[in-house]
């Protein structure tokens, strides 16, 4: 089945095309000539990626879905969340938000952060979240170049590589990402089960 995926992020798109494995055929915005900026304007992860979903849906009527994801950091009361992909500013680096964050804390003992991300989808018309969270801790120094975003400095729960060290598949196994895909399979498996 294709499923379209709402993102104009090349790492989000490569990542899921790994993680989702043969269950549906992941079209990119290109592949259905959608050339647009996407409006993310709502103040819960939940609410980003619900309008996501329904903008590219309303768009082009075709079965789709959309992500969106938080670093939330207990020391800093769980920033910075939602606004993870403009933290130090409006069109900022991913290195400019990992240099922010790292000021934020620097002198904390407490590193504690999880990754939260939500997908919605929309499938024949019917909408579906499922939420995947990885907890882990920020480190003190960036370690590794692999992966995007905040992965230089999140080092998971059990693990002695950052997401940035860890080859692709492991990230993708056990990443907020991965977890929310494999409930989304899950779900998709069962109720055709049950149709
Ligand atoms: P978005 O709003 O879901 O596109 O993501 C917000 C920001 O979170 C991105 O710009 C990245 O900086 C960060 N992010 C999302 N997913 C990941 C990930 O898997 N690893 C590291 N950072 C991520």
């Amino acid at each position: 089945m294709d499923l379209l995926f709402a993102t104009n992020n090349q790492h989000k798109l490569r990542e899921i095309r790994e993680i989702m494995g043969t269950e549906f055929n992941i079209l990119s915005l290109k592949d259905a000539h959608v050339d647009i900026e996407i409006p993310e304007t709502q103040e819960t992860i939940e609410g980003n990626a619900v309008q996501k979903a329904r903008f590219i849906y309303e768009l082009t009527g075709l079965n789709c879905f959309a992500d969106d994801t938080g670093l939330e950091i207990e020391a800093l009361g769980g920033r910075p969340g939602v606004y993870s992909a403009r933290y130090a500013g409006a069109g900022c680096s991913f290195d400019e938000n990992i240099g922010k964050i790292l000021l934020e804390l620097s002198g904390n003992a407490n590193r504690k952060a999880r990754f939260r991300c939500v997908i919605c989808l929309i499938l024949n018309g019917k909408e579906q979240t499922f939420e995947g969270k990885i907890e882990g801790t920020i480190t003190a120094d960036r370690c590794g170049t692999d992966g995007f975003g905040y992965d230089p400095v999140f080092l998971p729960d059990g693990y002695r590589q950052t997401f940035a060290e860890m080859p692709a598949y492991l990230k993708n196994g056990i990443s907020h990402r991965g977890r929310a895909i494999d409930k989304l399979v899950k779900w998709h498996k069962n109720s055709e089960v049950a149709e």
